[in-house]
């Protein structure tokens, strides 16, 4: 089957549930999973129930689609994500993007953790991704094109809304939240980076890394979604000294900055539509 077929096939089912329309979807990244406690919940499906999905494997993804309402506005939630390092090709990594096109979303909200390379950044800030470079990363739309999905040569001059980039500084202002701006640099992973790759990403211009995001972005743009994204540093890696990163140090880096950041996307969410 086509993967146009396999995304209908996959929207199909969730709309049997009858479930309120959302504009909004939200991806939820490393540690950033208990923004979903804040919702309430209308249903909760597996992924591993939803045609076609790939099932999460990392710890810290629950992995499940959440639909519910914050703010007042129904949004759905991916609660896990997939990831390229998992062993997922990168058409499966943005399956459930394109899924969310065809439920009538119009505009992904995505977060992540991420590894600060900018020396000012410290483990907790909040980086609104202003950009990315993604050629360290495998493009999910290699291959033949599907021009109903979306076109061969997608423009990719603001992958990242502007406006919603305005938007959210403003929050981040109103609350008194500092929003640090800047590039993110997409890796496979699953290593994190040695001392000569974090110095390298910070040479060509980026102020983050991580694992995710990057092939979800290009998916959204190619289908026609708007994005706004959100990185929590979790760790520093471009210091001098022993820099030794684990997966846990990062899952409690993200975990206490989850307040910020679901202050953040919340008020983000009460502004749209
Ligand atoms: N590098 C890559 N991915 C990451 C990092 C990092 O330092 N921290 C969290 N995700």
């Amino acid at each position: 089957m086509n993967t146009f077929d396999k995304i209908a096939e996959a929207s199909k089912f969730l709309n049997t549930f009858n479930i309120h329309r959302s504009k909004v979807a939200v991806v939820l990244g490393s540690g950033l999973g208990n923004f979903v406690q804040e919702l309430v919940v209308e249903k909760e499906i597996p992924y591993e129930n939803i045609p076609h999905f790939p099932v999460s494997t990392v710890k810290g993804h629950s992995g499940k689609l959440i639909f519910g309402s914050i703010a007042g506005k129904h949004i759905i939630a991916m609660a896990g994500r997939f990831h390229f390092y998992e062993g997922y090709t990168a058409e499966d990594v943005v399956f459930p993007i394109r899924v969310m096109k065809f439920l009538g979303v119009e505009t992904v909200l995505i977060s992540n953790a991420a590894g600060g390379v900018d020396p000012s950044f410290k483990v907790g800030d909040l980086m609104i991704i202003r950009d990315h470079i993604s050629m360290a990363t495998i493009n999910p739309l290699l291959g033949k094109n599907d021009d109903r999905i979306g076109p061969r040569f997608p423009d990719m001059s603001e992958p990242y809304k502007k406006e919603l980039i305005h938007k959210a500084k403003e929050i981040g202002a109103a609350m008194g939240v500092e929003l640090k701006e800047g590039i993110y640099y997409g890796v496979t992973g699953p290593t994190f980076e040695t001392h000569a790759e974090y110095r390298m990403i910070y040479l060509l211009g980026a102020h983050a890394v991580g694992m995710s995001t990057v092939q979800e972005v290009i998916a959204a743009v190619h289908i026609g979604l708007h994005v706004f994204a959100m990185s929590v540093i979790t760790d520093i890696g471009i210091r001098e000294e022993d820099n030794v990163i684990t997966h846990d140090e990062v899952l409690q880096a993200a975990k206490e900055a989850e307040p910020k950041f679901s202050g953040i996307f919340k008020e983000l969410i009460a502004s749209l539509y």
